[in-house]
């Protein structure tokens, strides 16, 4: 299969109403400064308009420029992009959280955003430092602050009208669960590590019976190798319907009707990633017969970010 189809253009509508979210998503994960801007610039030219930050990525001033930058090179406008950040661990306690979000909006320049997370459920001590640790190197975490008090303060952020949508991430449905029932505004988006080796199946389920958009993050496994990109049944996949590895790993994560988000860090790699066409039903159902079961990033146990380095 090639060209291209109107899987890329997907959107998936929020459960608030307030907007939609194009399903294939750029992330910001960049450590280098000007690879941030450059990768920002380069998706935006090849199409992306969803563009996942954080602050603990510390690139959102770059992301910012790089947004202003390229919006009118595109001619378009900051309506036509929908733009989320995460609020880090650190910033849990409820009078962290305007001030978190403010220094965010000031970073990236922006008047408001499309989607605000809470980037892990668990709480680190209240403070400036990302990663507090004691004198053994462990973290410090926050016990006097629960995951619900850290929401009703997302909450209040809808009621004062700068972001339009909230939600959690690198959580389980065991963690949700009491996050949904307790919530005046339920969460409109979970992001949490998804591919081929680890479908969530049972969260994703959840997140379709009730209108959350379920957004999967390192679908190409993150780029590690050997991985996924390798993966036999996804080689041959790629080589029947003529699109690349990649390709065929961001359709098959649109088709099952997730959201997605992927770092491509050259222009060329950003024309690839946004060029995907929906695969045909059988290897659609292929893919979802791989039994290989892999998480790849730790965050998920601990709140510490990072994938988890492969031996070899
Ligand atoms: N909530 C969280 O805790 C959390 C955690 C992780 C990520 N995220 C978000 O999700 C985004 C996506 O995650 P991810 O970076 O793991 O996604 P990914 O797309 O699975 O992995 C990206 C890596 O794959 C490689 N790659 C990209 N396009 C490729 C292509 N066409 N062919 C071959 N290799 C390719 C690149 O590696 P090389 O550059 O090494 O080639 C790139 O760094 C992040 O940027 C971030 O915004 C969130």
């Amino acid at each position: 299969m090639s060209g291209s189809s109107d899987l890329q253009l997907t959107r998936i509508a929020l459960n608030n109403g307030s907007c939609s979210m194009p399903a294939l998503g750029c992330g910001t994960l960049i450590s280098d400064a000007a690879a941030t801007k450059s990768a920002t610039l380069a998706a935006l030219a090849a199409g992306f308009r969803h563009f996942d930050c954080a602050e603990r990525y510390q690139n959102e001033r770059e992301v910012g420029e790089a947004l202003q930058i390229g919006l009118s090179a595109a001619g378009i406008t900051r309506a036509d992009i929908f733009v989320t950040t995460k609020l880090w661990n650190s910033n849990h306690r409820p009078e962290r959280v305007e001030p978190a979000f403010n220094a965010s909006l000031n970073r990236l320049g922006l008047e408001y955003l499309d989607l605000y997370l809470i980037h892990t459920p668990f709480a680190f001590q209240p403070g400036d430092d990302q990663d507090p640790r004691d004198q053994n190197g462990n973290i410090i975490y926050d016990n006097g602050v629960t995951l619900l008090d850290t929401w009703r303060a997302m909450e209040s952020l809808i009621d004062h009208g700068r972001c339009r949508a909230i939600g959690l991430s690198d959580i389980s449905l065991k963690e949700l669960l009491p996050i949904y029932e307790s919530a005046r505004i339920k969460p409109a988006v979970v992001q949490v590590e998804a591919h081929p080796y680890l479908p969530e199946t049972e969260l994703l389920e959840f997140c379709k019976k009730k209108g959350i958009v379920f957004l999967a993050f390192a679908p190409l496994g993150h780029g590690m190798r050997p991985g996924l990109l390798e993966d036999p049944i996804i080689l041959a996949i790629a080589a029947r319907v003529g699109k690349t590895p990649a390709q065929v790993l961001l359709a098959w994560a649109v088709q099952r009707g997730t959201a997605v988000l992927t770092t491509p860090k050259t222009a060329a790699r950003a024309r690839e990633n946004f060029d995907i066409s929906a695969l045909p039903e059988d290897a659609f159902d292929e893919i979802n017969r791989i039994s290989t079961r892999k998480r790849l990033n730790e965050v998920v146990k601990t709140g510490v970010p990072g994938f988890i380095p492969r031996a070899g």
